[in-house]
């Protein structure tokens, strides 16, 4: 199975779990910056994370989302993170990650996840990465064959 973990990170926390999440699923953690037409090809099972940035996905992950065509991710299986500030309304972007892609075509394998950062430029807070290690175990044990 060819897997990708795409991000966006400003600060580095978002990469970090992208980084835990694709060593777990043996997968390339990629930049969204740095994507290109092709880097999706081949993909069967794609993670997509951002930080949460104004109760939404970063303006960079709204604009890989929104050039998703519809059907486009048919047959690949799919899953969404987001990172946050513990606050009482902090939004959400892993939702609204996870529909798009499922709009497109994807069948999404892992109820999104959230990950607490301790500010807006992080750190991580205790536990975070050990939280997105067993999330990436339950995405592994949904795809098996
Ligand atoms: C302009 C801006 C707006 C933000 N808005 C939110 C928000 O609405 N909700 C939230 O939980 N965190 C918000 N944050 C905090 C980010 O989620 C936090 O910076 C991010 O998780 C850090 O991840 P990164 O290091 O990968 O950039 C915001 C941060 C910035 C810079």
């Amino acid at each position: 199975m060819s897997s990708l973990v795409l991000f966006d990170s400003n600060y580095g926390n978002t990469k970090i779990i992208a980084e835990t999440i694709a060593a777990k699923l043996g997968a390339a953690a990629v930049s969204v910056a740095g994507l290109n037409a092709s880097s999706l090809a081949g993909v069967d099972l794609l993670v997509v994370g951002s930080p949460i940035i104004g109760w939404k996905p970063s303006e960079k992950m709204q604009g890989f989302l929104a050039g998703l065509a519809d059907g486009s991710l048919r047959g690949v299986k799919a899953a969404a993170f987001d990172t946050r500030v513990r606050l009482f309304i902090h939004g959400d972007a892993a939702k609204k990650i996870s529909h798009a892609l499922e709009q497109a075509g994807a069948r999404i394998v892992a109820t999104p996840q959230g990950f607490i950062v301790d500010g807006r430029e992080g750190p991580l807070a205790d536990g975070e990465v050990e939280k997105a290690a067993a999330w990436a175990g339950s995405i592994a044990i949904a795809v098996k064959p």
